[in-house]
């Protein structure tokens, strides 16, 4: 036997689940995205999470709930990361670099799916900080114009530099040849509002004092939410998502979930 056929090719996966890092890029010392590659067995629907993670030094794996930042249609999977310097996980993934490999667990699951929202004309994107995930996923997915008249993605983030990530995934969105085709144009419904809270930029403010005292709407010409039009779905902090349950309740949405679908729907921004 040749010995040559028992030397493991460096490139072949060898952890559990494993998949290979095929870019990285750093946004602020707060924030990186990377893509990896996509089992070929996995299927999921745009919006969902999977768990994602690293070998531990006792050879453990340690796992965190990642959204899908990607659509469901990409041959890669991205996701958008917080770094947290003596967080388990996000310390040692932060220093991942293309041909390195994570461990993927290819079981899909999540509420920010448009099975879990009844029909409707206008739909709403709110998010905070890494919690843009999931809409980075669904303004992509053909389905999302399909579906509905106008769709509105807010992102607040404390200072502009973090906002970067999203303004250049819509304006990707916007001006891509492929993403027009594939949504037959449908892109030009995509408003974005990004706002900012700790720097000065052109809308300051959470969006939740601005849905409060009326300015987002004012800000964008609409008349307000209500449940016979808006549908939403939220992606941020606990307080955030709180926050909003209330604002979303009190215009009279109900949330909704995979098995009883309704008129909004929220899931926390996982890491960090
Ligand atoms: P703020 O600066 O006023 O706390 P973080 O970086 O801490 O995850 O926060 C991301 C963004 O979410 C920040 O702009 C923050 O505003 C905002 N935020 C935090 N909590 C809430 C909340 N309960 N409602 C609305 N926005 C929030």
């Amino acid at each position: 036997m040749n010995d040559m056929t028992s030397v493991a090719n460096p490139k072949t996966p060898t952890l559990p689940d494993a998949q290979t890092v095929q870019s990285v890029t750093h946004w602020t010392d707060r924030l990186f995205s990377f893509r990896v590659s996509r089992p070929a067995s996995l299927r999921f629907r745009s919006g969902e999470f999977v768990m994602i993670g690293l070998l531990k030094d006792d050879g453990k794996p340690l796992l965190r709930a990642y959204s899908i930042a990607s659509p469901a249609w990409d041959d890669e999977l991205e996701f958008y990361s917080i770094k947290v310097q003596d967080g388990p996980l996000t310390s040692r993934l932060q220093h991942i670099q293309p041909g390195d490999q994570i461990i993927l667990r290819p079981k899909p699951v999540g509420t920010l799916v448009h099975d879990a929202l009844l029909p409707g004309n206008r739909l709403w994107f709110f998010s905070t900080g890494t919690g843009i995930a999931p809409f980075a996923s669904l303004i992509r997915e053909p389905q999302t114009y399909e579906d509905y008249d106008q769709v509105i993605l807010t992102h607040t983030c404390r200072d502009v530099a973090e906002l970067e990530y999203g303004r250049q995934l819509v304006e990707h969105v916007k001006s891509d040849e492929m993403m027009r085709e594939l949504t037959e144009g449908g892109v030009d419904k995509l408003v974005y509002y990004p706002t900012t809270t700790r720097e000065e930029s052109p809308k300051m403010g959470r969006i939740t004092d601005l849905l409060r005292s009326g300015e987002v709407f004012r800000d964008l010409g609409i008349d307000g939410i209500t449940p016979g039009t808006d549908r939403a779905m939220v992606c941020g902090s606990l307080g955030l998502n709180n926050d909003l349950k209330e604002i979303l309740e009190g215009f009279g949405l109900r949330e909704g979930a995979n098995s009883d679908p309704a008129e909004y729907v929220v899931e926390k921004a996982f890491v960090g």
